[in-house]
């Protein structure tokens, strides 16, 4: 079959958990104490039709730290969609000058369209409102690396998800990934009007989990192991304002000190909104060791360079290609 990272909905419990085993082989190559040439030759196209910094930069990244290239075309105005090229032709095009592509795009999806005109492998690097599937697995990969540490299982853990779930795409993916575990508790804190989409609700539950709707914050985070913020994405609903979005959405300090121990992790898949009139996250945490983002924005790149490895089929030839550093 063809090699595609498009939704978790492909993950079983252990092959996201095998992927992750490769992504730990990589963390000598992110920490910058070893280098690998296994993409030697390879070339990534990074297309990205929506503003991006982590998912664009860190993707290529990835690929560069593996011995590969990047070639990039960023925003509409720079690709020849400007001039009405299809998805298909665009697609069929690129295959002919790279080995695989990264692809984020406004449009629920495209990615998988872009994908049906192509064997070369594909990643969705974020479809409109659909799925950001390499941002649940790192933040998949973040939660389980922090509670291997706080010594605590991630089967039967709370996880509050807040902010904007309804056009938040990394939350969809999360709970989809999230919900291989077992016995979990999901409360769902978001603005009347931003609640998670029924189907992925459906899903969940019928998995066994157990999941509570508030517009509440702090009922949303009391006892929470998981607090997971979201910008809420102005971008997809241009003209509508949200009725009741307002500062007591916002998680910070006093916030998490009143609801949560202190082995909450903190979590956000970043960018957060740092203009007048947004909530998101509060900076009053940076320097709290609970606040997991920075570390979450460096698992982007182990696990990235696990999802090339896999696609790619070099996972096996990553443990002997490791060399020292020469600079
Ligand atoms: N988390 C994330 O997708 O960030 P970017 O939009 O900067 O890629």
């Amino acid at each position: 079959g063809k090699h595609q990272l498009l939704s978790v909905d492909q993950f079983s419990r252990e092959s996201v958990e095998e992927l992750f085993r490769v992504a730990d082989l990589m963390q000598p190559i992110a920490r910058r104490q070893k280098v690998s040439r296994v993409l030697e030759g390879a070339v990534l196209g990074n297309l990205f039709f929506e503003a991006s910094t982590r998912t664009r930069v860190s993707f290529g990244a990835a690929f560069c730290r593996l011995g590969g290239s990047v070639c990039d075309t960023t925003g509409f105005t720079f690709s020849s969609m400007a001039k009405g090229e299809s998805i298909y032709d665009t697609s069929r095009v690129m295959s002919g000058y790279v080995d695989a592509m990264v692809i984020r795009h406004p449009e629920k999806g495209s990615v998988a369209e872009f994908a049906e005109a192509t064997n070369i492998p594909v990643v969705n690097g974020g479809d409109g409102p659909g799925e950001h599937p390499s941002q649940a697995l790192l933040d998949l990969y973040t939660i389980l690396t922090e509670f291997s540490r706080l010594g605590k299982l991630l089967d039967g853990a709370h996880i509050a998800l807040v902010g904007d779930l309804k056009y938040g795409r990394t939350v969809h993916s999360l709970i989809k990934l999230l919900a291989l575990y077992r016995g979990l508790t999901f409360t769902l804190v978001s603005p009347r009007g931003l609640e998670m989409p029924d189907y992925i609700l459906e899903q969940t539950g019928r998995l066994g989990h157990t999941i509570e709707q508030t517009n509440s914050l702090a009922e949303g985070l009391k006892g929470a192991d998981v607090i997971y913020a979201t910008r809420v994405q102005k971008e997809r609903f241009v003209g509508e304002e949200v009725e009741g979005y307002t500062a007591d959405f916002q998680v910070n300090k006093a916030m998490v000190d009143q609801c949560c121990g202190p082995d909450v992790i903190v979590m956000h898949p970043l960018p957060r909104d740092s203009r007048e009139g947004a909530h998101d996250l509060s900076v009053d945490l940076n320097h709290d060791s609970r606040l997991a983002i920075f570390r979450q924005t460096d698992n982007g790149i182990p696990v990235r360079m696990a999802i090339f490895a896999v696609l790619l089929g070099v996972e096996g030839l990553v443990q002997h290609s490791l060399r020292d550093v020469t600079w």
